[in-house]
């Protein structure tokens, strides 16, 4: 009889895309995707250590799904529950002892031992915790499992962990340190999901750009891989995410020049536009080293969309140095950002600072960063108006007869479906813009284009 799995997965893509191995590894023990709670035998969640709300989100979650627990016990019928992901590493037994439903608890790098860690569980009768490190075995092990393609975009891990310690972050802590995969690894991970439909590649990592796994003859840069993957038939995208300034290379910022697969778009945090607070992050970067690589990346693709991520009210922070940070913005003009209140997280250096900034000022900060960006993403989608570009077609949309695709800077594009499908790669010229998304009108395939995918 076929059990059921309900997967909730909070935070990055790269959880997203843990989360979906977690599927291929269930699949062979007769695990079934479910959405549904009522009827889910296990319950997964994958969780995100990132700033203090999302950390708190899980256990409120685990409150109700214990309670859940205990009214099935009541008429006879098990459930699971397992906490993955950055919190499971950050927090391991502290988990199971603040909740004891919890059957399970393992980190981002033991996902792949969810069949052993079931048995172990069967067999002791007592909660299981695996918070290793082993990052080699883990892709090793997942590359045996048949991986499942849910869309024609697909997120594919490159790369794990980041040696880079900026002060406010955990990942250094919960991801563990930088890890390439092997560049064959990939390139066989992309054929498969190329021959299941899939036609865009989100390249994954804490630190993609710093990219450095074996190739034939020593290591590769993201730039080649890149290359390499472009050569995939069926791979008619490529993006990659998240970049640090410090590893942008000029390989890299070439690729977009000459390779038209590299989508026009590009993810690069910056988090403050003040060199002092820059440095008191440890960032390693100046403002002004950042918007030069903004600007190198803008001669060679001159359409180049930028989006970044944003920290207001770091300890200290002052007035004048959160105006840096909007200068910066004006400069960059982003197409997309994201912006963040500093939250301290417990065990990072930042945390320790005495001069940590009220929360009324840093929501004060928030709005209107948060307003200049609203405003920057407005223009840039008005610019889009009566432009004609490639979009692929994801999935349908909520009228009926219309396709919702991605443009090339990712933006949500609607159509009339008009005999087109998911998975073909379509001009379009945009015809109306709304605040989250452009609508557009098909005027012909784009010579890209192979065998539609579903
Ligand atoms: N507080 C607020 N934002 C944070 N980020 C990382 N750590 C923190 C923190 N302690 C933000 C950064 C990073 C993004 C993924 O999350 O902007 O780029
Ligand atoms: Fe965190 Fe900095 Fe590493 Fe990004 S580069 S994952 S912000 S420590």
């Amino acid at each position: 009889m076929s059990k059921k799995v309900l997967i909730k997965t909070y935070g990055c893509q790269m959880n997203v895309y843990d989360s979906s191995r977690m599927r291929d590894v269930l699949a062979p023990l007769g695990y079934e995707e479910t959405e549904n709670i009522d009827s889910a035998d296990f319950v997964i969640l994958n969780t995100c250590h990132i700033r203090e709300k999302a950390s708190e989100k899980v256990y409120s979650e685990l409150g109700r799904l214990r309670d859940m627990k205990q009214a099935r016990a009541a008429d006879g019928r098990d459930m699971m529950i397992a906490v993955a992901g950055c919190v499971g590493q950050a927090e391991g037994a502290e988990i199971t002892r603040r909740n004891k439903s919890v059957d399970l608890v393992f980190g981002p790098q033991t996902y792949h031992r969810l069949p052993q860690l079931l048995k172990l569980r069967k067999e002791s009768g007592s909660a299981v915790i695996e918070t290793e490190f082993d990052v080699t075995d883990k892709f090793l092990d997942l590359d045996s499992k048949p991986q499942m393609a849910t869309s024609v975009s697909a997120f594919l891990t490159i790369q794990e962990g980041c040696d880079k310690f900026c002060t406010f972050c955990v990942v250094p802590y919960t991801r563990g340190t930088e890890y390439s995969r092997p560049m064959a690894q990939i390139v066989t991970e992309a054929e498969k999901l190329a021959a299941k439909g899939v036609r865009e590649v989100t390249l994954l990592g804490q630190n993609v750009n710093a990219y450095r796994g074996e190739g034939d003859n020593g290591p590769e840069s993201l730039a080649r891989l890149v290359m390499r993957l472009s050569l995939v038939n069926g791979i008619e995208r490529i993006r990659y995410v998240t970049s640090h300034p410090r590893d942008m290379s000029d390989d890299l910022i070439e690729a977009h020049a000459q390779n038209q697969k590299l989508m026009p778009y590009l993810h690069l945090p910056v988090q403050s536009g003040n060199d002092r607070i820059l440095k008191a992050m440890n960032r390693g970067h100046t403002a002004k080293h950042y918007l030069n690589i903004i600007e190198r990346m803008r001669r060679q693709r001159p359409d180049m969309a930028i989006s970044g991520d944003f920290i207001v009210g770091f300890p200290g922070e002052t007035d004048g140095e959160f105006q840096d940070t909007l200068n910066l913005l004006r400069e960059v003009n982003y197409a997309a950002a994201y912006s963040f209140k500093y939250s301290p997280r417990p065990g990072t250096p930042a945390a320790e600072h005495n001069d940590q900034i009220s929360d009324d000022i840093k929501n004060q900060r928030l709005q209107r960063l948060q307003a200049l960006i609203t405003a920057q993403t407005s223009a840039f989608n008005a610019s889009c108006l009566g432009k004609s570009f490639d979009v692929l077609l994801e999935k349908p949309g909520r009228m009926a007869g219309q396709l919702i695709g991605r443009s090339p800077y990712l933006q949500s594009v609607h159509l009339e479906a008009k005999g087109l499908k998911i998975g073909h790669i379509a001009k379009v010229t945009i015809k109306s813009v709304g605040p989250n998304s452009l609508s557009g009108q098909y005027i012909s395939m784009s010579p890209t284009q192979g065998v539609p995918a579903v």
